[in-house]
């Protein structure tokens, strides 16, 4: 081994000085050249080096290394020939010149297959292309976005002044059904009864006809009362939501046979028409919904007014909402209920139980 390397250093051979005759310009043109070269191909490695390693990302890298690897094979190669100048030692530049060839053919072997996958990869500018277009397709998403946000708030809108418009068409048609149709019922009941009064005693299939049509304008005088109260019960204009809701919750057991329990405040609620409107339909249809899909037997509702809140919660013990049919498009009674509440700030929460009932509870702001 040491005889190998003594060898490998043994300068037995003569220096290249003497095939260029030690002319000084000769001689230096070589020397400098090859210095420059070596200096220039040391650095190229420690380059590709620092660029790797901050760029750990870099697809194939390794060939930046293999690359690195070579060059400096080269550099050492061209600083032997400045060494052998003066010093024959040949067989050590021959064999760096070996390990050159090594690792420049082991680079070029390796890079000509990674061409067609260097190819593949996207170019700066195809790259930059696909970022302006998804900028664009971002540009569009939003402007997508924000038409949809307005058409939403359009439906909204449309939605809460069809929402006041029934409601004022209720409340006009339920005053003339009440006073016009209503008082001229009773008008002519007040004339019929006269007219029977007055007919004499042997007119007995006249007064016995008098008598039945009495009877049916009684029932007409009813129905029309209860007409008008069921498009916009009075009670809610003139005594207010509380007493609403006891005379809905009443009718609601009357009607149904459900026990209905509702506890409401002592004192009167302050609140203006529209939130009082709102939360008697509500409370309204969550009667209606108890009725036709509950299969309750006791309804217990709470009407309060608390931290600067009207808030009811209507509990029934039936079979209990499902979440499927609470995010169902079709459960449009629900939708609307949640739409009242919120055109008035406030939220309506639906909370089912299997077996064990269903609560409503809705808050608005007042
Ligand atoms: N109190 C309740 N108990 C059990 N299921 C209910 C109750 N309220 C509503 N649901 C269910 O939710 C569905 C949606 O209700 P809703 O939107 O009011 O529509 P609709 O009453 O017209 O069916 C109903 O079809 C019913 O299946
Ligand atoms: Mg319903």
């Amino acid at each position: 081994m040491l005889e190998f390397l003594m060898n490998l250093f043994a300068s037995d051979f003569m220096g290249h000085g003497y095939c260029y005759l030690w002319r000084p310009q000769i001689v230096w043109l070589h020397v400098v050249s090859d210095s420059l070269i070596t200096l220039a191909y040391y650095s190229i490695p420690v380059t590709l080096v620092y660029f790797v390693r901050k760029r750990r990302d870099l697809p194939f890298h390794w060939m930046f290394l293999m690359f690195g690897a070579f060059i400096l094979g080269c550099g050492t190669t061209h600083a032997m020939e400045v060494w052998t100048v003066w010093h024959g030692t040949y067989r050590l530049a021959g064999i760096v010149k070996f390990i050159t060839a090594g690792l420049s053919v082991g680079t070029a072997a390796a890079l000509a297959p990674l061409i067609p996958k260097a190819l593949a990869l996207p170019s700066p500018s195809q790259l930059e292309a696909v970022i302006q277009e998804l900028h664009r397709e971002i540009g569009n998403r939003q402007r997508a976005d924000e038409e949809l946000r307005m058409s939403h708030d359009h439906l909204r809108a449309l939605a809460a002044r069809l929402q006041n418009v029934r409601e004022e068409e209720r409340t006009r048609i339920a005053r003339e059904i009440h006073d016009e149709l209503g008082q001229s019922l009773t008008a002519i009941k007040i004339d019929l009864t006269t007219l029977v009064r007055d007919l004499p005693m042997k007119e007995g299939p006249a007064l016995q006809r008098s008598q039945s049509m009495l009877k049916l304008l009684d029932q007409a005088i009813q129905s029309v009362q209860s007409m008008a109260t069921d498009l916009r019960p009075g009670i809610l204009d003139d005594l207010g939501v509380a007493a609403a809701v006891e005379w809905a919750a009443e009718v609601f057991e009357a009607r149904t046979g459900t026990k209905c329990r509702v506890s409401v405040p002592d004192v009167g609620m302050a609140t203006d028409p529209e939130r009082t409107t709102a939360l008697f339909r509500i409370f309204q249809e969550t009667l209606t919904n108890v009725a036709r899909h509950a299969h309750a037997t006791d309804v217990n509702v709470r009407l309060s007014q608390e931290n600067g809140n009207l808030a009811l919660e209507v509990h029934d013990n039936g079979q209990g909402i499902r979440q499927e049919q609470l995010s169902s498009r079709k459960s449009l009674g629900i939708l609307g209920m949640r739409e009242r509440a919120l055109l008035l700030g406030g939220e309506l929460i639906i909370h089912g139980s299997p077996g064990a009932g269903t609560t409503v509870r809705v808050c608005i702001p007042c």
